[in-house]
């Protein structure tokens, strides 16, 4: 059975790190109430220099130096991203051209904070029927250019970031004992369009727009939707969450991932947390946290890990790999 390896990993964050200090000069909030309500300390924010494309080259490049692969061995490449260079063409194009490869196909994907999810389960399905060997799933996002930096309710949550990996195409015995890929499930509902959205665009307003939320719903539908979707994406591969070496979540809150970790009986020492330090990502952090937990030695070849997200629309989902 053909099977998608994830065979290196890579990050890049922006130079400048902004602390939760450093927001308390610009909105009437507090280091205290940031970190009790989310466990953000701090995030990386954009320079006008550093854009979602050359933080997701710069994560390409160190994903592909992971894998020991060269750049003209990818035949795809997926960026998830809500916060493009340009409205088009993709930032994936571009960051094709950046890595000077000229073959195969390459587009953005957008479902937002779980764009890096349906970029995963999207390159598997191409992987598994044969339409690329070779692929780069990219999250990369500069969400503090969308924030609307006068509304302390959502501006202290989001940070900048991108995250990548390289996944090729190797044979399994079609059991949950393969590495790769070995089960992905993606949902998404439009009645809730409005809970979590951008007020511009370029067929609407003609402008970039300023991200909206209402953090309370979006919170009771997380937790609900998240730990539904992981149980359904275990089981579709045959293991009990007791088997997951490591919960690899979108970073959005600690007490969304905590509370659906609880949910499924995962201890806490098992769940990669780098929330504190880059706050919410959205399609970039479950990359970014793969990162930070491969190069200090946690996560092990072979080890089984669990990744989920949900994001605007609403969408959601969970890849479960064995790494
Ligand atoms: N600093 C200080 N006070 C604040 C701040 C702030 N940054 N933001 C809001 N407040 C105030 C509000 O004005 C309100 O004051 P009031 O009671 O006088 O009206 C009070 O704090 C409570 O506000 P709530 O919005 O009800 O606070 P809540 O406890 O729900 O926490 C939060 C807000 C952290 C946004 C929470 O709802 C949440 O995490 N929601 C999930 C949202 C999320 O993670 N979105 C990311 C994208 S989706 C995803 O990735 C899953």
């Amino acid at each position: 059975m053909r099977r998608s390896l994830i065979m290196g990993v890579g990050s890049a964050l922006p130079e400048r790190v902004m602390t939760n200090d450093d927001i308390s000069k610009i909105v009437d909030t507090s280091d205290d109430w940031i970190v009790e309500r989310t466990g953000i300390r701090s995030r990386h924010i954009a320079s006008d220099a550093e854009t979602t494309r050359s933080l997701g080259t710069l994560a390409a490049q160190r994903a592909l130096a992971d894998a020991g692969m060269a750049a003209a061995e990818i035949d795809l490449i997926i960026v998830a991203t809500s916060t493009p260079d340009l409205t088009f063409p993709a930032t994936a194009t571009l960051i094709q051209a950046d890595l000077g490869i000229t073959g195969g196909a390459a587009f953005d994907l957008q479902a937002v904070c779980s764009g890096f999810i349906y970029a995963l389960t999207t390159a598997d399905a191409l992987m598994r029927c044969g339409q690329s060997a070779s692929a780069l799933v990219i999250g990369s996002e500069t969400f503090s250019r969308i924030l609307d930096w006068q509304d302390r309710a959502t501006c202290v949550l989001f940070g900048d970031g991108a995250g990548a990996v390289v996944l090729k195409t190797g044979e399994g015995q079609g059991s949950n004992a393969d590495r790769g890929i070995l089960a992905s499930c993606i949902h998404s509902d439009g009645r809730y369009s409005d809970k979590l959205y951008v007020d511009g665009g370029p067929s609407k307003t003609g402008t970039v727009g300023h991200l909206r939320m209402e953090g309370r719903e979006v919170f009771k539908h997380a937790v609900t939707n998240i730990a539904a979707v992981m149980e359904e994406t275990i089981a579709a591969a045959g293991i009990r969450a007791d088997d997951i070496d490591w919960f690899v979540p979108h970073q959005a809150n600690r007490r969304i991932l905590e509370g659906t970790a609880r949910k499924l009986g995962i201890s806490a020492e098992r769940i990669v947390i780098t929330l504190d330090r880059h706050g919410n990502t959205s399609a970039a952090s479950i990359p970014l946290a793969l990162d930070a937990a491969v190069k200090d030695g946690r996560i092990k070849r072979g080890n089984l890990i669990l990744m989920e997200a949900m994001g605007g629309g609403f969408t959601w989902g969970a890849v479960l790999a064995r790494y």
